[in-house]
């Protein structure tokens, strides 16, 4: 087989233009390179980044890479937690991933559906008397209420708890004192849920059935033992902390509704625009830059050589905003969900591929729907302003969100 040798960027070591250009860094190198696939150095290790449909059709064969060892310590002394799915191969992420799904079925949702719509009625309720809210804040509220109640979680000290899932999203880029504010947040909540599964087992403590505390911790894995107490607790915190993270999205929300208002006068309920418009917001504005795998044995692929080991980042940022994928990428146009043909490996905001046997994410069908409501929520049952202040996200900070988080002022129910 004839071998092509990959673009490669030269120079020793390219993270801090990572830092630097943050969202963008793997698309302007496959703009510059013409090229959906290049070399790089990332943290003193060559790294292989690609992108395109078919770079992410070939990054979700589970063949080819592999989850272990790839994602960097920080992120998994933060944001995912020792022993999580995010990290397991093979039949072990079969089984875990199997887990996570069986909570996500039509009756489940419409339950979280329902506490995440008491929640915001309950909230504005108070927000009339206010002069001031931050959306950003009072949302993680609302999420945090509602998905402890959804997953059988007492909720003991919710201002601590609630800071606390903020910190695993918000640290894992951080550097100094908030990275690890991060770390001591990961052991404290894993402790915390770490005692509610031991109650369980000892029949102290009676969740929902349903619920993933209750589920995670009767669960039993590929080698037929119950999970660890702490991995348990790592994958009831892997419902809890991205349920709250959905207010990042909520703040990018209420700023597409204020920055498009003409989008925001044809949402209604029922007609498929509101589902439409949370795609492109997800779409649209940057969450996670990439995801990361390792390659699992040597092949090749179009002619490159792929070595064991080395590192593999696809371009999540990148394939929403390709233009070979999407026309006029830079515009947010939620009609263009109108004939989007459902590929699984360009529009990945939560991954791409298959639920089920490949890594991408357990909970994208419970962010869409909470985006849905809460954009309902917004748009028919809140009347507000939207003060002077900064509005601008930075595309280098990660995660990234309006600089001001959404501070809304004169906030009125409608009374239906
Ligand atoms: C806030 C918006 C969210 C974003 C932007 C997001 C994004 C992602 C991404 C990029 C991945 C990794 C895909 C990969 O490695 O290939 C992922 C995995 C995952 N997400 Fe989400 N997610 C969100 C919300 C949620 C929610 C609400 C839940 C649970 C209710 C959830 C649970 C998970 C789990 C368990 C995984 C690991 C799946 C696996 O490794 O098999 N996420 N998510």
């Amino acid at each position: 087989m004839s071998e092509t040798s990959m673009p490669k960027e030269e120079g020793l070591d390219h993270s801090l233009a990572f830092l630097r250009e943050g969202y963008e860094f793997i698309l302007h190198r496959r703009k510059s390179f013409q090229s959906n696939i290049f070399e790089t150095t990332l943290l003193g290790k060559k790294a292989i980044c690609i992108g395109g449909r078919k770079g992410a059709e070939l990054f979700y064969d589970p063949d080819k890479f592999i989850r272990a060892g790839a994602a960097p310590n920080r992120l998994v002394k933060t944001l995912f937690g020792e022993g999580a799915v995010q990290t397991l191969d093979g039949e072990r992420h079969r089984n875990r991933k199997g887990m996570f799904m069986s909570i996500m079925t039509r009756t489940q949702l419409q339950k979280l559906d329902q506490l995440i719509q008491r929640e915001w009625e309950k909230a504005s309720k108070q927000w009339e008397q206010a002069d001031q809210i931050n959306l950003y804040e009072e949302s993680q509220y609302i999420l945090m209420r509602a998905a402890c109640a959804w997953a059988g979680v007492p909720l003991d000290d919710e201002q601590k708890r609630t800071e606390q899932m903020r910190h695993l999203f918000e640290s894992p880029a951080a550097l100094g004192p908030d990275y690890w504010q991060g770390r001591t947040s990961r052991s404290g909540a894993d402790q915390w849920i770490a005692d509610l599964v031991q109650q369980v087992r000892n029949g102290e403590l009676h969740p929902v059935r349903e619920g993933a505390l209750y589920v995670f911790s009767w669960h039993r894995d590929s080698d037929g033992e119950l999970l660890p107490e702490k991995v348990a607790a790592v994958e009831v915190l892997n419902i809890i902390r991205p349920i709250v993270a959905i207010s990042i999205f909520i703040a990018f929300s209420a700023l597409a509704l204020h920055q498009f208002p003409q989008e925001k006068g044809r949402l209604q309920k029922g007609d498929g625009s509101i589902h439409r418009f949370v795609q492109e917001v997800r779409r649209f504005y940057p969450f996670f830059p990439a995801a990361i795998a390792k390659v699992k044995e040597d092949f090749h692929w179009e002619g490159y050589r792929f070595q064991e080991g080395m590192l593999t980042l696809l371009d999540i940022y990148g394939n929403n905003h390709d233009p070979h994928l999407w026309e006029q990428p830079d515009l947010f146009q939620p009609d263009r969900f109108l004939d989007w043909d459902e590929s699984p490996f360009d529009f990945i905001p939560q991954g791409g591929g298959d639920f089920h046997m490949g890594h991408r994410c357990a909970g994208e069908w419970v962010t869409i729907q909470v985006m849905e409501v809460s954009v309902d929520f917004l748009v028919n049952r809140l009347q507000y302003k939207v003060p002077n202040q900064d509005l601008s996200y930075s595309h280098t900070s990660m995660p990234t969100m309006p600089k001001s988080q959404m501070i809304l002022t004169d906030i009125q129910k409608v009374i239906s």
